[in-house]
């Protein structure tokens, strides 16, 4: 939450750094802003809403300036208005945070109690007047931030500059992600390499507690002992490209288009198409002697958790629980000693879910890790990680992270049953020859995306929504109605079909779309009678199932979409795909912001 960006440069940085926060809007978007210095003194623009609005005001009013840094914010303290706008200041520093200052208030007490006037509501400004406090005392911009970092309490990652130092600028983290880009002639930082893929493809990804100096020639490192160290510099591979729209009208869009490739990339990292097996990288523990499962994520990642749990609980015959990080992590939960933990995470950044994995560790658990960002701080702090090739993910609404997360897991409960000796050989043949499909029938579901445009028409109208499934495709109904959720605003439930009859029932009338989740799997015909139950009171059900389902039930239904049939092992995956669709359609007809919903951000590293 929160996308930060700093430049010293050799000419104008504000146009590089308008760029640069346009790549990280979908961290948040309440308010943006910048500050350069010209000729020695801080200038700053800032505008609250979204990064086009800032832009407005460069235009009006240019920013001058080879060193600046830049915020887009996702609002934690203080309402988002332009003065709670980053970066914060005083006549000699400027700062922009990503985190949360948790003993903001004393430190401001302390320093208005010494004269420091405030102009913001934010935990953030209380850094920047206590920078300039231990400057006023007579501290290098050096030594004054060291010993300010000192007295933080919570998660950040800064970019700092100072009036009167144009080859200076200070990056610290502690929680929150921070990279450090290497430029010809020119240093930048940024929350993540996405934000400086525009400027190099050189980033270093600083550790947890490390602070930089940066000047033009260089970065000096240092730990948060105040050692120096040394940290390896990556070549990114993210293009321009990319990091585009590439033609569609959204992110959104361009992404669910993008999934029979990402999955058919994620795929070849786990596949032995030879011998047809699953390979698994090296792990620093055997899988087959786990002998219980836990797993933690939070939103969209949550719901693929749920599907594994079905998948590895048939396949591996071992107990799963999953569960949402935020309620993980503060229940204390027993867990056995040499136990598994399994952390499921798009960014890899997500607090909740890295805290639930420190939790875990210090329970003396194997950690293992899926993120689609190898140098995400969850990927670090495991034991052994699988990565998802999604490719970078714009859209806040997750899609292609969350197929792709589902072929890793399925990987995943073939090779612990293989592990565990519960499945043959023929099995894992089976189920992998399905998986091998599975780009391929995942491009035939995009074929009914006009067909579910049409449907989402009806979708637009409704107040009410309700998503039904079983087995592996009722974490698939609650993903559904997520996606509509967050990106039409229009209220949805995803329920386990058979759990209907005991409450959600209630609500069926002929203005309640009902979305079946039915691919004719041995569930099948329990998941018809449920649709049967709606129908008779009236429900119009939109029915998703494969040719042999369709043509059963098909007449029932108010419309059937009628999808590739699959093995029932990957229908999940496949299912995944029209319920973002018909969010997608149902949200654009609604005219809402697709990719920034209201009250969203991507990357949720508070708590
Ligand atoms: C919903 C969505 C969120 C994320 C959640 C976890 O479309 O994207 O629910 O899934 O914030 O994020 P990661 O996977 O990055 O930990």
């Amino acid at each position: 939450m929160c996308g930060i960006i700093g430049i010293i440069g050799k000419n104008t940085s504000t146009p590089k750094i308008v760029e640069g926060l346009r790549r990280l809007e979908y961290r948040g978007y309440d308010s943006a802003g910048i500050a350069t210095l010209v000729n020695g003194a801080i200038e700053r623009r800032r505008a609250e809403g979204k990064l086009k609005n800032l832009e407005a005001v460069l235009q009006a009013n240019p920013l001058e300036g080879d060193v600046g840094i830049g915020h887009t914010r996702w609002a934690t303290h203080g309402i988002p208005n332009e003065a709670n706008a980053h970066p914060h200041m005083t006549a000699k520093v400027a700062m922009v945070h990503n985190g949360i200052i948790e003993n903001f208030q004393e430190l401001k007490e302390e320093l208005t109690a010494k004269g420091h006037v405030f102009a913001s509501d934010t935990d953030t400004e209380a850094v920047v007047h206590l920078i300039t406090a231990y400057l006023d005392e007579g501290l290098s911009p050096k030594d004054a931030t060291a010993q300010a970092l000192n007295r933080l309490d919570g998660a950040f990652a800064l970019a700092i500059i100072f009036a009167g130092e144009h080859d200076l600028m200070i990056g610290a983290r502690r929680g929150s992600p921070l990279a450090i880009g290497f430029g010809d002639g020119e240093m930048y930082l940024g929350s993540d390499a996405i934000a400086l893929s525009h400027l190099t493809n050189r980033v270093m990804y600083i550790e947890d507690g490390d602070w930089a100096v940066l000047s033009r020639s260089g970065a000096e490192v240092f730990d948060a002992d105040g050692n120096t160290v040394e940290r390896p510099v990556r070549v990114s591979d993210l293009s321009n490209a990319s990091v585009g729209k590439g033609g569609y009208r959204h992110f959104m869009l361009k992404e669910i288009y993008e999934q029979p490739q990402v999955i058919g990339d994620t795929l070849s990292g786990f596949i032995n198409p030879q011998d047809r097996t699953i390979t698994m990288p090296d792990l620093p523990f055997d899988l087959g002697s786990v002998t219980r499962l836990t797993i933690v994520a939070c939103g969209t990642s949550y719901y693929a958790c749920q599907t594994a749990r079905y998948w590895i609980e048939k396949l591996a015959r071992i107990p799963v629980e999953v569960d949402v990080a935020s309620e993980f992590r503060y229940r204390e939960a027993p867990l056995v000693d040499g136990g598994a933990a399994l952390f499921v995470s798009q960014s890899g950044e997500t607090a909740d879910t890295l805290a639930a994995l420190r939790y875990a560790k210090s329970k003396g658990q194997h950690i293992l890790s899926i993120v689609n960002v190898p140098e995400s701080t969850i990927s670090r702090e495991s034991d052994g990680t699988l990565l998802t090739y999604a490719g970078p993910e714009v859209g806040v609404a997750s899609t292609k992270a969350f197929t792709t997360q589902l072929v890793v897991l399925a990987c995943l409960a073939i090779a612990m049953g293989r592990a565990k000796g519960t499945i043959e050989h023929d099995c894992e043949a089976r189920l992998m020859e399905a998986l091998i499909e599975v780009p391929a029938r995942a491009a035939e579901v995009l074929n009914h995306d006009e067909r579910l445009k049409e449907l989402a028409a009806e979708i637009a109208e409704a107040r009410d929504v309700l998503y039904l499934g079983r087995g592996t495709c009722y974490p698939i109904a609650m993903e559904g109605a997520l996606k509509l959720k967050e990106i039409s605003y229009i209220h949805a439930e995803g329920y386990a079909a058979g759990e209907m009859k005991h409450g959600p029932i209630a609500l069926i009338d002929e203005n309640v779309p009902v979305i079946v989740i039915a691919p004719t799997d041995e569930l099948f015909e329990k998941t018809a009678s449920n649709m049967q139950e709606v129908i008779a009171r009236g429900g119009r059900v939109i029915f998703l199932s494969d040719e042999p389902g369709a043509k059963k039930l098909g007449k029932l239904a108010a419309a059937t979409i009628a999808l590739p049939q699959v093995d029932p092992f990957v229908a999940p995956i496949l299912y995944a795909i029209p319920v973002q669709l018909l969010a997608y359609h149902t949200a654009c007809i609604k005219g809402t912001d697709v990719d920034q919903p209201r009250n969203l951000a991507k990357s949720v590293t508070v708590e």
